[in-house]
């Protein structure tokens, strides 16, 4: 069905497809069409930083930045849905076109720059919708909180979605936002944690339910860089990292028409170097902590080969795009098929 649909919104501006693509959606799914495009939910129980996912294939964030389609997307058969990010104050990100599609690399070129309604409607969104399953929100900072204050804007989230959510992201790895990136300094990083850490704490307590946090970091890190980061996370008995965001190496696509446009590129030519932070972020960490694996999942294959780099779960979004929703299923299955093999040898 998506294979049908796919020309019609490749013809549009790669936004307006978004846009339109969610707005199908929400229609079809109001309509019980959704069955039609999407395979029902396919089980495969995993459990991760304390929480039990029903299949450990997600939604990454970014898709659904105000939890607007909440319902829909969760009725594709994710095992769980990560909206945002989100900031404290609504702001409109960066002037369009701002995405791109590299059909070629099968890969995404963006600069959004955090374009959300604000964290207060995303609360009022989830707490509308009707969806009841893991849910991750992913939280940043307004573009014009100075990097030296960008743990209030983080804490004013955190204090708002908490509830509502099964997990929270601490998204430092845009590459959209001047700066912040910045944030994942060894000494920066220490001070930021630690804060968030103890609100984390005081909320448990607070609310009686203790929400896992995880921390998104960037695929251009450096060894040494990897190393301090894994360091502060275990210091600060942070409960999972999320391996990684988009890259801003353009190399592997400066022959396409769109390579040169500014903005994080993800999709098929992000994932070898998303995969191999991801096992290096594996082999510093041991089994202390949780990971999500993401960034160039284009088939089953990838989504296994994130598994065996050290992966809990993954995430999709430019798969999304090229693949559509038959490949939450697809990535189930092998998933499920390696952990056969695994206890079967
Ligand atoms: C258009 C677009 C918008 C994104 N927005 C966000 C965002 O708001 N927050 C975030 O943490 N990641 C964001 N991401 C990054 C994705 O969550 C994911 O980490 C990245 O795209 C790699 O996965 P993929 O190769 O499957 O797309 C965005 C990605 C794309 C393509």
């Amino acid at each position: 069905m998506y294979n049908l649909i796919r020309p019609l919104l490749f013809a549009l501006d790669a936004e307006a497809a978004h846009r339109a693509t969610l707005y199908g959606l929400d229609v079809a799914h109001r309509s019980n069409f959704l069955h039609i495009v999407a395979k029902p939910p396919v089980e495969l129980p995993t459990t991760a930083f304390g929480v039990r996912f029903p299949n450990p294939v997600g939604l990454a964030a970014g898709l659904d930045k105000n939890a607007d389609h909440l319902d829909a997307l969760g009725a594709l058969g994710f095992g769980f849905v990560e909206v945002g990010t989100t900031t404290p104050r609504p702001q409109l990100g960066n002037d369009k076109p701002r995405m791109f599609r590299l059909p070629r690399h099968q890969a995404v070129i963006n600069r959004l720059g955090f374009n959300n309604d604000g964290v207060d409607a995303l609360v009022r969104n989830v707490q509308k919708s009707s969806y009841r399953g893991v849910l991750g929100i992913n939280i940043g900072k307004n573009k014009d909180t100075p990097n030296e204050k960008a743990v209030d804007d983080y804490l004013f989230c955190l204090e708002r979605v908490y509830a509502l959510a099964s997990y929270i992201t601490v998204n430092i790895s845009s590459p959209n936002t001047q700066g912040l990136r910045d944030l994942q300094e060894e000494a920066t990083l220490r001070r930021f944690i630690e804060t968030l850490r103890e609100a984390q704490e005081r909320l448990g307590s607070q609310t009686g339910a203790r929400r896992p946090m995880l921390l998104k970091i960037a695929p251009d890190l450096s060894d040494t860089e990897l190393d301090a980061i894994a360091e502060v996370l275990l210091a600060a008995k942070v409960d999972g990292v999320i391996c990684t965001n988009t890259t801003i190496d353009h190399s592997s696509v400066a022959d396409d028409p769109h390579g040169h446009e500014i903005g994080g590129v993800s999709g098929k030519p992000l994932f070898a170097r998303s995969t191999a932070v991801l096992r290096g972020m594996r082999q510093r960490v041991g089994n202390q902590l949780d990971i999500i694996g993401v960034g160039g999942i284009l088939d089953g294959n990838n989504a296994a080969e994130k598994i065996d780099a050290g992966a809990s779960l993954v995430q999709i979004y430019s798969g999304m795009v090229y693949r559509g929703p038959t490949l939450i299923a697809e990535c189930v299955d092998a998933i499920r098929h390696q952990r056969e093999d695994t206890h079967a040898g």
